[in-house]
């Protein structure tokens, strides 16, 4: 059995182009691997919990080579709990609209949750930091109203969506990352024509997969 966390960040529900994308993918993934099991994670939906200050003193004690205790120890057990779901996917679908030049706040609330020592990365002081996910893979559906790899930056905004979640996967150890992009959702004489092109390139990729 493959296991595939299908993360979505937007809040737009039936209404989002980039869920709508990345399910052009998963329909011609789900049909070429039988032994899929999906797992949807709505980040609109389902709720994470807040980083506050009992998970960052839970993070600083693991830091430190303490075990956290009290309070702490409560908030890296939840910690624990929403990274091993992460942890347990082999692939990674991660859809998500560019919000204000990056993604939005809830995704990286959830990374900022994850995204934990001895959880998902190590630190060694000589050689900097190293993953701990071996042999993942992940695909981003990216979508922007305005931004697109040909639009001239930064007058059309700057990607720090794709390049934020590739830095970020690639600190957890995932290297193998594919990239399906609807950009420009909005600012298109043809937005039904473009996805339709998109999704087709979407479907392409998960055949070859
Ligand atoms: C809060 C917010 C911020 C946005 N910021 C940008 C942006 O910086 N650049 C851009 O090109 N589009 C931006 N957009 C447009 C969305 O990226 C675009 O409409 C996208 O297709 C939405 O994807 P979805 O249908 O999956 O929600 C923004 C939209 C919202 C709601």
């Amino acid at each position: 059995m493959t296991k595939l966390l299908f993360i979505k960040a937007s809040p737009r529900n039936a209404g989002s182009k980039s869920n709508a994308l990345a399910e052009a993918y998963l329909d011609v993934l789900k049909q070429r691997q039988s032994d899929l099991a999906i797992d949807v994670l709505d980040l609109a939906k389902d709720r994470i919990p807040e980083f506050d200050g009992n998970k960052v003193a839970a993070k600083m004690a693991i830091l430190a080579g303490e075990g956290p205790t009290g309070a702490a120890k409560t908030a890296w057990d939840e910690i624990t709990e929403v990274a091993n779901r992460f942890i347990a996917a082999d692939r990674y679908l991660i859809a998500t609209p560019m919000w204000n030049g990056g993604i939005p706040y809830r995704l990286k609330q959830y990374i900022d949750v994850i995204h934990q020592p001895g959880l998902l990365w190590g630190l060694d002081p000589k050689t900097g930091y190293f993953g701990l996910l071996k042999d993942k893979k992940a695909v981003l559906a990216l979508t922007a109203g305005a931004y697109a790899l040909t639009q001239p930056a930064p007058a059309f905004g700057i990607d720090h969506q794709s390049t934020y979640l590739k830095d970020w996967l690639n600190q957890a150890g995932v290297v193998d990352i594919k990239e399906i992009r609807f950009q420009p959702s909005l600012l298109t004489a043809d937005p039904e024509g473009d996805f339709k092109a998109a999704a087709a390139k979407a479907q392409e990729l998960a055949s070859q997969s």
